[in-house]
């Protein structure tokens, strides 16, 4: 992330008010200290929504939304960090200088060159596209398949034509080298030949968040088999400096804003475009491989649950499988969609219309739902052998289930199903569960149970140190009374121990915290956690000894995990010290 001065950030929060801005969503009143307002991020009917001139913050006691103007644009209009920093400058008529000064490194400039290569690309295949006769032929095609003008220059469609080079010509023209065609992926090289890598396609650009053309994927309209070869029916761009196909989903770009409930995860290009055009915009594609685990956790930025909605053919099927595994394993929730008696969901729409796509939304599987019901289809639960099949199967994926309360319910519904017991469910449950401890038998998303109690304590951690030092920046006085018992190297490592080290710092120099500009010392992933710290308003009571107890908690956690491994590797007297520390820490709780 560009880092602009700490001068410039701060004169783009200081020329903006957070409550006249917010003011623009919500009807806020001034009650006490703060304004206050209905959430524009979450239905209420009596008004949780605080805003605190004083400090610039918005918080919502009742969905937890919170941070300062910035964040409050990125979340109401859906934009990154610096998107929505832009939008306040030029809100105040503040210049932001170019990318290029704040980062002008080689491979900085090789990737500007690359988009503006592929944005001259696209607007040359959507020019061809919608007003030359070399495009006539993409452009019957699209009208067949429904898509309308409108949705064409929604997502920049465009049309290459089947020559070689029309696209290296004009690009040639543009004062592109042969060798900046390749790099950027837009030619490739034959027999020493270089010529146009998308002929004969319809094509669409992908796009990522910052609105960059980062590559294409083009379809092919009129398969002829030539000398013995069938060229396939897609194409996309091989990786580039731009490029990483495991990094990057086709219409987030469109889809993000919409997406906070949930986005559809579909497999194809014309399934996004044609279900975007009949009104259900959150919706995403892969980029012609499978889901990976950068992709899930993209989409979990944006979106609190995932909805597959995969082809209804037999890879279809598999790739829901695993994208349910990539999805459980990253932490995130899915549901499975059904699309009956349609291949994918452009077909669907096309012959059920959009109504009936946004009921089977609905009406998606939780995905261990989805996954046992697979199971049973595919075994013979009617004789005995199958029966033991299913269960063992049913087992295995009840075995990656956490809640308890969740496992009973599907154990329940699988022995009415079957007429086998409960107790002999569960007995095939913890059979599983016992023998993955030793390795054996392990599907994917089941987590080894150690491992899991460790997330769960890391996470323990993690969140009292959050609250800790909210309180500590919240009130110096909290700062004097933990500082000693907690500096900045107590904190875990990572973006918490530096915000740590900058608030104290700020604390020993007599320097005022400002949060906009402390922000804007982190790359973009950890902004988001540390403004999380920040619009965390719990305030600082003198009478109560949160601060001793939650510095007690962090550090007794920290000693279970630490017994947790002297166990494991049997070392006997360690857990003995560690235990003995750990009692005396409880005594002081
Ligand atoms: N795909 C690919 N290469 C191929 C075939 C498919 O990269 N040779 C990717 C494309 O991203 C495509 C997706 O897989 O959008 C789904 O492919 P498929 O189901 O075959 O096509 P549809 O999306 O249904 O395309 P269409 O409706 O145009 O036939
Ligand atoms: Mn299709």
């Amino acid at each position: 992330m560009p880092r602009y001065s700490d001068e410039l950030i701060n004169e783009i929060f200081s020329q903006n008010d957070i409550v006249d801005y917010v003011s623009q969503y919500v009807k806020l009143r001034k009650n006490g200290r703060d304004y206050t307002g209905l959430c524009p991020f979450h239905k209420e009917k009596s008004p949780s929504f605080h805003v605190n001139q004083e400090k610039q913050l918005f918080h919502c006691f009742g969905c937890g939304a919170g941070g300062n103007l910035v964040q409050f644009v990125m979340r109401s209009e859906g934009l990154d960090f610096l998107e929505a920093l832009k939008l306040m400058a030029d809100r105040a008529g503040i210049i932001l200088p170019d990318e290029d000064n704040i980062a002008d490194d080689k491979a900085h400039q090789k990737k500007k060159q690359i988009y503006s290569m592929n944005k001259a690309a696209a607007r040359l295949y959507f020019e061809t596209l919608t007003s030359h006769d070399d495009g006539k032929v993409g452009l019957e095609y699209f009208k067949e398949r429904k898509i309308s003008p409108s949705t064409i220059r929604k997502y920049g469609l465009g049309y290459a034509p089947d020559n070689f080079d029309y696209l290296k010509k004009h690009m040639n023209k543009l004062g592109f080298s042969d060798d900046e065609l390749l790099e950027a992926g837009l030619c490739v090289t034959k027999n020493g030949k270089i010529y146009d890598k998308f002929r004969g396609r319809v094509m669409f650009p992908i796009i990522d968040l910052r609105g960059n053309v980062i590559a294409f994927g083009g379809r092919i309209i009129n398969a002829v088999e030539k000398d013995g070869y069938k060229p396939p029916k897609y194409l996309n761009s091989a990786e580039t400096p731009v490029f990483n196909k495991g990094k990057n989903l086709f219409s987030l770009n469109l889809a993000k804003k919409d997406s906070a409930a949930q986005c559809i995860l579909c497999e194809g290009y014309m399934d996004v475009i044609s279900v975007y055009q009949a009104g259900v915009t959150n919706i995403v594609a892969t980029l012609g491989t499978a889901l990976t685990e950068n992709q899930a956790k993209l989409l979990m930025k944006y979106s609190g649950e995932i909805i597959l909605c995969y082809d209804s053919d037999e890879a279809g099927q598999a790739a829901t499988k695993r994208g349910i595994e990539i999805i459980t394993s990253v932490g995130g929730r899915c549901r499975v969609m059904k699309l009956k008696g349609a291949k994918d969901p452009d077909e669907y729409i096309k012959s059920n219309g959009i109504e009936l796509f946004r009921k089977a939304i609905k009406d998606a599987l939780p995905s261990t739902e989805y996954l046992l019901g697979t199971l049973k289809s595919q075994y013979d639960t009617d004789n005995p052998d199958g029966k033991i099949m299913f269960i063992h199967k049913a087992a295995e994926v009840l075995a990656g289930v956490k809640s308890a309360v969740e496992i009973d319910a599907y154990v329940k519904k699988i022995a009415d199903e079957t007429e086998i017991s409960k107790e002999a469910i569960y007995a095939e449950l913890k059979k599983i569960r016992s023998n993955d401890k030793s390795g054996s038998n392990i599907i994917r998303q089941v987590k080894m149970p150690s491992k899991e109690k460790n997330a769960a304590l890391d996470s323990k951690i993690a969140n009292a140190e959050k609250r800790l030092l909210g309180l500590v920046i919240d009130s110096k006085k909290a700062y004097q009374i933990v500082k000693e018992e907690f500096s900045p190297p107590d904190y875990s490592e990572g973006p918490i121990r530096k915000l740590a080290e900058m608030i104290y710092n700020c604390y020993e120099t007599g320097e005022n915290i400002e949060p906009p500009l402390i922000i804007n010392k982190f790359d973009e992933k950890d902004a988001d956690f540390v403004s999380q710290i920040f619009c965390n308003i719990e305030t600082y009571k003198d009478e109560d000894n949160t601060l001793r107890k939650l510095v007690n908690s962090i550090k007794i956690e920290r000693l279970s995990i630490e017994i947790e491994k002297a166990t494991n590797e049997n070392d006997v007297i360690k857990v003995k010290e560690l235990l003995t520390l750990r009692l005396e820490l409880e005594g002081n709780k």
